[in-house]
Protein backbone atom coordinates (compact mmCIF):
# COMPACT_ATOMS: atom_id res chain seq x y z
CA UNK A 1 0.00 0.00 0.00
CA UNK A 2 0.86 3.51 -0.86
CA UNK A 3 1.80 5.81 1.73
CA UNK A 4 0.25 9.09 0.47
CA UNK A 5 -3.23 9.04 2.13
CA UNK A 6 -5.92 11.37 1.80
CA UNK A 7 -6.19 14.06 4.13
CA UNK A 8 -9.36 15.08 6.00
CA UNK A 9 -10.72 17.56 4.12
CA UNK A 10 -10.47 15.14 0.91
CA UNK A 11 -12.29 12.17 3.27
CA UNK A 12 -15.30 14.85 4.46
CA UNK A 13 -15.83 16.07 1.03
CA UNK A 14 -16.27 12.34 -0.10
CA UNK A 15 -18.13 11.56 2.97
CA UNK A 16 -20.41 14.51 1.95
CA UNK A 17 -20.91 13.14 -1.92
CA UNK A 18 -21.74 9.54 -0.19
CA UNK A 19 -24.61 10.85 2.02
CA UNK A 20 -26.42 11.61 -1.06
CA UNK A 21 -26.91 8.33 -1.62
CA UNK A 22 -30.21 6.83 -1.98
CA UNK A 23 -31.87 5.51 1.65
CA UNK A 24 -34.75 3.36 2.52
CA UNK A 25 -37.53 6.01 3.43
CA UNK A 26 -34.27 9.19 3.20
CA UNK A 27 -33.47 7.33 6.65
CA UNK A 28 -29.63 7.60 6.21
CA UNK A 29 -28.84 4.92 8.38
CA UNK A 30 -25.26 5.58 8.24
CA UNK A 31 -22.25 6.28 10.41
CA UNK A 32 -18.82 6.82 9.27
CA UNK A 33 -15.47 6.56 11.13
CA UNK A 34 -12.28 8.33 9.72
CA UNK A 35 -9.14 6.52 11.25
CA UNK A 36 -5.53 7.61 10.48
CA UNK A 37 -5.25 5.52 7.22
CA UNK A 38 -8.74 3.92 7.08
CA UNK A 39 -12.23 5.11 7.20
CA UNK A 40 -14.87 2.41 8.50
CA UNK A 41 -18.72 2.35 7.43
CA UNK A 42 -21.48 1.34 9.44
CA UNK A 43 -24.94 0.42 9.91
CA UNK A 44 -26.69 2.87 12.40
CA UNK A 45 -29.47 0.41 14.02
CA UNK A 46 -31.05 3.52 15.57
CA UNK A 47 -32.54 4.25 12.29
CA UNK A 48 -33.73 0.63 11.60
CA UNK A 49 -36.74 0.63 10.25
CA UNK A 50 -38.51 -2.39 11.97
CA UNK A 51 -41.85 -2.49 10.45
CA UNK A 52 -40.67 -1.31 6.68
CA UNK A 53 -37.43 -3.39 6.74
CA UNK A 54 -38.23 -6.30 9.22
CA UNK A 55 -34.90 -7.81 7.89
CA UNK A 56 -32.70 -4.72 7.95
CA UNK A 57 -32.38 -5.94 4.07
CA UNK A 58 -32.99 -1.81 3.07
CA UNK A 59 -30.91 -0.49 5.87
CA UNK A 60 -28.06 -2.47 4.48
CA UNK A 61 -28.53 -2.14 0.83
CA UNK A 62 -28.67 1.65 1.84
CA UNK A 63 -25.36 1.92 3.41
CA UNK A 64 -23.91 -0.18 0.31
CA UNK A 65 -25.57 2.45 -1.92
CA UNK A 66 -23.57 4.84 0.28
CA UNK A 67 -20.14 3.14 0.09
CA UNK A 68 -20.34 3.21 -3.71
CA UNK A 69 -20.99 7.26 -3.75
CA UNK A 70 -18.55 7.48 -1.65
CA UNK A 71 -15.91 4.86 -3.76
CA UNK A 72 -17.03 7.33 -7.04
CA UNK A 73 -16.34 10.62 -4.91
CA UNK A 74 -12.74 9.28 -3.66
CA UNK A 75 -11.88 8.34 -7.65
CA UNK A 76 -13.16 11.69 -8.95
CA UNK A 77 -10.41 13.09 -5.92
CA UNK A 78 -8.10 10.99 -6.76
CA UNK A 79 -8.04 8.37 -4.53
CA UNK A 80 -9.08 4.46 -5.33
CA UNK A 81 -10.15 2.72 -2.74
CA UNK A 82 -10.08 -1.24 -1.22
CA UNK A 83 -13.02 -2.59 0.91
CA UNK A 84 -12.66 -5.21 3.51
CA UNK A 85 -16.49 -6.06 3.99
CA UNK A 86 -17.89 -7.24 7.50
CA UNK A 87 -14.19 -6.69 9.02
CA UNK A 88 -15.41 -7.59 12.65
CA UNK A 89 -17.39 -11.01 13.09
CA UNK A 90 -18.46 -9.73 16.17
CA UNK A 91 -20.00 -6.68 14.97
CA UNK A 92 -22.44 -7.16 11.99
CA UNK A 93 -23.08 -3.42 12.21
CA UNK A 94 -19.46 -2.56 10.94
CA UNK A 95 -20.25 -3.15 7.07
CA UNK A 96 -17.09 -2.30 5.69
CA UNK A 97 -13.28 -0.76 5.97
CA UNK A 98 -12.02 1.71 3.47
CA UNK A 99 -8.13 1.59 2.71
CA UNK A 100 -6.85 4.52 -0.14
CA UNK A 101 -4.20 4.38 -2.70
CA UNK A 102 -3.86 7.44 -5.20
CA UNK A 103 -5.43 7.10 -8.61
CA UNK A 104 -5.62 9.42 -11.66
CA UNK A 105 -9.44 10.24 -12.12
CA UNK A 106 -10.78 8.87 -15.52
CA UNK A 107 -12.99 11.07 -17.55
CA UNK A 108 -15.93 8.00 -16.29
CA UNK A 109 -15.26 9.10 -12.49
CA UNK A 110 -15.93 12.91 -13.55
CA UNK A 111 -19.34 12.22 -14.96
CA UNK A 112 -20.32 9.24 -12.24
CA UNK A 113 -19.66 11.82 -9.64
CA UNK A 114 -21.70 14.50 -11.12
CA UNK A 115 -24.34 12.31 -11.50
CA UNK A 116 -24.40 12.02 -7.60
CA UNK A 117 -25.26 15.59 -7.99
CA UNK A 118 -28.28 15.07 -10.22
CA UNK A 119 -29.31 11.94 -9.10
CA UNK A 120 -33.04 11.82 -7.04
CA UNK A 121 -35.77 9.58 -6.82
CA UNK A 122 -38.49 10.73 -9.51
CA UNK A 123 -42.01 8.41 -8.49
CA UNK A 124 -44.14 10.13 -11.29
CA UNK A 125 -44.86 8.54 -14.29
CA UNK A 126 -42.18 8.80 -17.25
CA UNK A 127 -43.02 9.19 -20.75
CA UNK A 128 -43.84 7.37 -23.64
CA UNK A 129 -40.13 7.32 -25.48
CA UNK A 130 -38.41 4.14 -26.00
CA UNK A 131 -35.51 3.60 -23.77
CA UNK A 132 -32.86 2.23 -26.33
CA UNK A 133 -31.73 -1.36 -25.39
CA UNK A 134 -27.95 -0.56 -25.05
CA UNK A 135 -28.89 1.84 -22.51
CA UNK A 136 -30.50 -1.10 -20.64
CA UNK A 137 -26.70 -3.18 -20.68
CA UNK A 138 -24.61 -0.40 -19.89
CA UNK A 139 -26.72 -0.29 -16.55
CA UNK A 140 -26.49 -3.72 -16.11
CA UNK A 141 -22.93 -4.41 -16.57
CA UNK A 142 -21.77 -1.69 -14.61
CA UNK A 143 -23.33 -2.91 -11.98
CA UNK A 144 -22.48 -6.46 -11.90
CA UNK A 145 -18.71 -4.81 -10.99
CA UNK A 146 -20.11 -4.97 -7.29
CA UNK A 147 -20.92 -8.50 -7.12
CA UNK A 148 -24.85 -8.36 -7.52
CA UNK A 149 -26.57 -8.69 -10.86
CA UNK A 150 -29.17 -6.29 -12.45
CA UNK A 151 -32.17 -8.45 -14.57
CA UNK A 152 -34.00 -6.28 -17.31
CA UNK A 153 -37.77 -7.42 -16.84
CA UNK A 154 -39.58 -7.87 -20.13
CA UNK A 155 -43.34 -6.51 -20.38
CA UNK A 156 -44.42 -10.16 -20.58
CA UNK A 157 -42.98 -10.77 -16.72
CA UNK A 158 -44.16 -8.14 -15.64
CA UNK A 159 -47.02 -9.24 -14.30
CA UNK A 160 -45.27 -11.42 -11.89
CA UNK A 161 -43.83 -7.72 -10.30
CA UNK A 162 -47.48 -6.12 -10.38
CA UNK A 163 -49.05 -9.24 -8.21
CA UNK A 164 -46.84 -9.11 -5.32
CA UNK A 165 -46.54 -5.12 -5.81
CA UNK A 166 -50.49 -4.80 -5.50
CA UNK A 167 -50.65 -7.52 -2.59
CA UNK A 168 -48.26 -5.47 -0.74
CA UNK A 169 -49.67 -2.39 -0.70
CA UNK A 170 -53.06 -4.13 0.15
CA UNK A 171 -51.49 -5.54 3.22
CA UNK A 172 -49.39 -2.37 4.75
CA UNK A 173 -52.71 -0.62 3.81
CA UNK A 174 -53.95 -2.42 6.83
CA UNK A 175 -50.81 -2.90 8.69
CA UNK A 176 -50.95 -0.43 11.62
CA UNK A 177 -47.38 -0.54 12.71
CA UNK A 178 -46.55 0.12 9.32
CA UNK A 179 -48.41 2.52 8.55
CA UNK A 180 -47.52 4.67 12.16
CA UNK A 181 -44.14 4.01 10.60
CA UNK A 182 -44.72 5.84 7.37
CA UNK A 183 -46.49 9.08 8.91
CA UNK A 184 -43.66 9.26 11.40
CA UNK A 185 -41.05 9.20 8.02
CA UNK A 186 -42.57 10.83 5.43
CA UNK A 187 -45.20 13.31 4.31
CA UNK A 188 -41.94 15.61 5.42
CA UNK A 189 -41.83 19.26 5.14
CA UNK A 190 -38.43 21.02 6.11
CA UNK A 191 -36.67 17.93 8.30
CA UNK A 192 -33.34 16.61 7.27
CA UNK A 193 -34.59 13.10 6.66
CA UNK A 194 -37.63 11.35 5.58
CA UNK A 195 -39.44 11.29 2.42
CA UNK A 196 -40.53 15.13 1.75
CA UNK A 197 -44.43 15.29 0.71
CA UNK A 198 -43.57 17.33 -2.04
CA UNK A 199 -41.13 14.57 -3.55
CA UNK A 200 -44.34 12.60 -3.23
CA UNK A 201 -46.68 11.82 -6.34
CA UNK A 202 -50.54 10.37 -4.89
CA UNK A 203 -50.49 6.83 -6.74
CA UNK A 204 -51.91 6.64 -9.47
CA UNK A 205 -55.02 4.22 -9.77
CA UNK A 206 -54.76 1.62 -12.89
CA UNK A 207 -50.99 1.46 -12.51
CA UNK A 208 -49.99 -1.44 -14.18
CA UNK A 209 -46.64 -1.72 -11.05
CA UNK A 210 -48.23 0.63 -7.92
CA UNK A 211 -45.18 3.08 -6.39
CA UNK A 212 -45.12 2.53 -2.74
CA UNK A 213 -47.72 5.29 -0.88
CA UNK A 214 -46.46 7.73 1.00
CA UNK A 215 -48.11 10.20 3.46
CA UNK A 216 -49.48 13.29 2.86
CA UNK A 217 -48.39 13.26 -1.33
CA UNK A 218 -48.16 16.46 -2.57
CA UNK A 219 -45.96 16.20 -5.89
CA UNK A 220 -48.63 16.87 -8.95
CA UNK A 221 -48.07 13.95 -11.91
CA UNK A 222 -49.87 15.51 -14.54
CA UNK A 223 -48.36 12.84 -17.53
CA UNK A 224 -51.47 11.06 -18.94
CA UNK A 225 -49.96 8.83 -22.02
CA UNK A 226 -48.66 5.52 -21.78
CA UNK A 227 -45.53 5.25 -19.95
CA UNK A 228 -42.64 3.70 -21.45
CA UNK A 229 -40.78 3.06 -18.06
CA UNK A 230 -38.67 -0.11 -17.64
CA UNK A 231 -38.41 -2.29 -14.84
CA UNK A 232 -34.80 -3.77 -13.54
CA UNK A 233 -34.30 -6.19 -10.62
CA UNK A 234 -30.86 -6.06 -8.60
CA UNK A 235 -30.63 -9.77 -7.34
CA UNK A 236 -27.44 -11.66 -5.46
CA UNK A 237 -26.33 -15.30 -5.51
CA UNK A 238 -26.28 -15.66 -2.00
CA UNK A 239 -28.16 -13.35 0.79
CA UNK A 240 -25.99 -12.71 3.59
CA UNK A 241 -25.70 -9.31 4.86
CA UNK A 242 -22.03 -9.09 2.58
CA UNK A 243 -24.77 -10.13 -0.02
CA UNK A 244 -26.61 -7.06 0.41
CA UNK A 245 -23.82 -4.43 0.76
CA UNK A 246 -22.82 -5.34 -3.02
CA UNK A 247 -26.39 -5.00 -4.24
CA UNK A 248 -26.72 -1.44 -2.18
CA UNK A 249 -23.81 -0.95 -4.08
CA UNK A 250 -25.02 -1.94 -7.68
CA UNK A 251 -28.02 -0.23 -6.94
CA UNK A 252 -25.69 2.77 -6.49
CA UNK A 253 -24.19 1.84 -9.58
CA UNK A 254 -27.30 1.31 -11.55
CA UNK A 255 -28.58 4.42 -10.96
CA UNK A 256 -26.00 6.77 -10.98
CA UNK A 257 -25.10 4.88 -14.57
CA UNK A 258 -29.10 5.60 -15.65
CA UNK A 259 -28.77 9.45 -14.61
CA UNK A 260 -25.64 9.73 -15.97
CA UNK A 261 -27.46 8.50 -19.75
CA UNK A 262 -29.96 11.02 -19.05
CA UNK A 263 -32.56 8.73 -17.40
CA UNK A 264 -34.72 9.46 -14.35
CA UNK A 265 -35.02 6.58 -11.50
CA UNK A 266 -36.45 5.42 -8.55
CA UNK A 267 -36.55 2.45 -6.47
CA UNK A 268 -39.74 -0.02 -5.51
CA UNK A 269 -39.19 -2.38 -2.37
CA UNK A 270 -42.00 -2.62 -1.14
CA UNK A 271 -43.39 -6.45 -1.95
CA UNK A 272 -39.39 -7.51 -0.98
CA UNK A 273 -40.29 -6.70 2.74
CA UNK A 274 -42.64 -9.41 2.96
CA UNK A 275 -40.76 -12.76 2.75
CA UNK A 276 -43.38 -14.84 0.77
CA UNK A 277 -43.98 -11.85 -1.83
CA UNK A 278 -40.11 -11.94 -2.17
CA UNK A 279 -40.26 -15.21 -2.23
CA UNK A 280 -42.34 -15.00 -5.00
CA UNK A 281 -40.50 -12.72 -7.11
CA UNK A 282 -37.59 -14.88 -6.72
CA UNK A 283 -39.66 -18.01 -8.06
CA UNK A 284 -41.60 -16.16 -11.20
CA UNK A 285 -39.20 -13.65 -12.03
CA UNK A 286 -35.42 -15.20 -11.31
CA UNK A 287 -36.65 -18.95 -11.88
CA UNK A 288 -35.12 -19.32 -8.05
CA UNK A 289 -31.41 -18.36 -9.64
CA UNK A 290 -31.23 -15.36 -7.34
CA UNK A 291 -32.33 -13.37 -4.68
CA UNK A 292 -34.02 -10.36 -5.44
CA UNK A 293 -32.69 -7.31 -3.37
CA UNK A 294 -34.39 -4.11 -5.28
CA UNK A 295 -36.88 -3.47 -7.94
CA UNK A 296 -35.36 0.05 -10.29
CA UNK A 297 -37.91 1.56 -12.55
CA UNK A 298 -35.80 4.05 -14.86
CA UNK A 299 -37.93 6.19 -17.84
CA UNK A 300 -37.33 9.26 -19.54
CA UNK A 301 -39.49 12.53 -17.74
CA UNK A 302 -41.32 14.16 -20.13
CA UNK A 303 -39.78 17.84 -21.19
CA UNK A 304 -42.36 19.59 -19.57
CA UNK A 305 -42.10 17.94 -16.22
CA UNK A 306 -41.46 20.75 -13.52
CA UNK A 307 -37.87 20.11 -11.92
CA UNK A 308 -38.04 18.18 -8.23
CA UNK A 309 -36.65 19.57 -5.46
CA UNK A 310 -33.69 17.58 -3.96
CA UNK A 311 -34.34 15.88 -0.62
CA UNK A 312 -32.49 16.98 2.53
CA UNK A 313 -29.69 15.02 3.94
CA UNK A 314 -28.42 15.14 7.88
CA UNK A 315 -25.32 17.66 7.78
CA UNK A 316 -22.25 15.49 7.50
CA UNK A 317 -20.57 16.19 10.85
CA UNK A 318 -23.72 14.92 12.66
CA UNK A 319 -22.53 11.36 10.75
CA UNK A 320 -19.34 11.24 11.27
CA UNK A 321 -17.59 9.95 14.43
CA UNK A 322 -14.25 11.30 14.87
C1 LIG B 1 -33.02 0.17 -0.07
C2 LIG B 1 -33.91 1.27 -0.59
C3 LIG B 1 -35.27 1.03 -0.73
C4 LIG B 1 -36.11 2.02 -1.24
N1 LIG B 1 -37.44 1.73 -1.45
C5 LIG B 1 -38.23 2.66 -2.03
C6 LIG B 1 -39.59 2.35 -2.31
O1 LIG B 1 -40.08 1.26 -2.06
N2 LIG B 1 -40.35 3.32 -2.89
C7 LIG B 1 -39.84 4.55 -3.20
O2 LIG B 1 -40.57 5.37 -3.73
N3 LIG B 1 -38.55 4.87 -2.92
C8 LIG B 1 -37.74 3.94 -2.37
N4 LIG B 1 -36.44 4.24 -2.10
C9 LIG B 1 -35.92 5.59 -2.41
C10 LIG B 1 -35.85 6.46 -1.17
O3 LIG B 1 -37.12 6.77 -0.68
C11 LIG B 1 -35.05 7.73 -1.54
O4 LIG B 1 -33.76 7.34 -1.90
C12 LIG B 1 -34.97 8.72 -0.41
O5 LIG B 1 -36.23 9.25 -0.12
C13 LIG B 1 -34.02 9.89 -0.77
O6 LIG B 1 -34.46 10.55 -1.91
P1 LIG B 1 -33.56 10.66 -3.23
O7 LIG B 1 -33.39 9.27 -3.76
O8 LIG B 1 -34.38 11.53 -4.15
O9 LIG B 1 -32.25 11.26 -2.86
C14 LIG B 1 -35.58 3.28 -1.58
C15 LIG B 1 -34.20 3.52 -1.40
C16 LIG B 1 -33.37 2.52 -0.94
C17 LIG B 1 -31.90 2.75 -0.82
Amino acid sequence: MSSAQPDAETLHAAIAMAIRAPSVHNSQPWRWRINRRTVDLYADPGRHLVATDPQQRGLVLSCGAALHHFRVALAMLGWSATVTYLPDSADADHLATVEFAPHEPAPADFELSAAILHRQSDRRRYSSWQIPAGYLRTIASRATHYGAAVRHVPEGLRASLARPAREAAARHAVDHEYQLELAEWSGRRGTPDGVPAVNSPRPQPGEQIPVRAFAEPDLPDRTMHPDAAEWLVVCTAADDRTSRVHAGEAISAALLTATDLGLSSCLQTEPLGLPELRADIRTHVLYDCAYPQAMVRVGWVPTCAAPLPQTPRRPVAEVIDQ
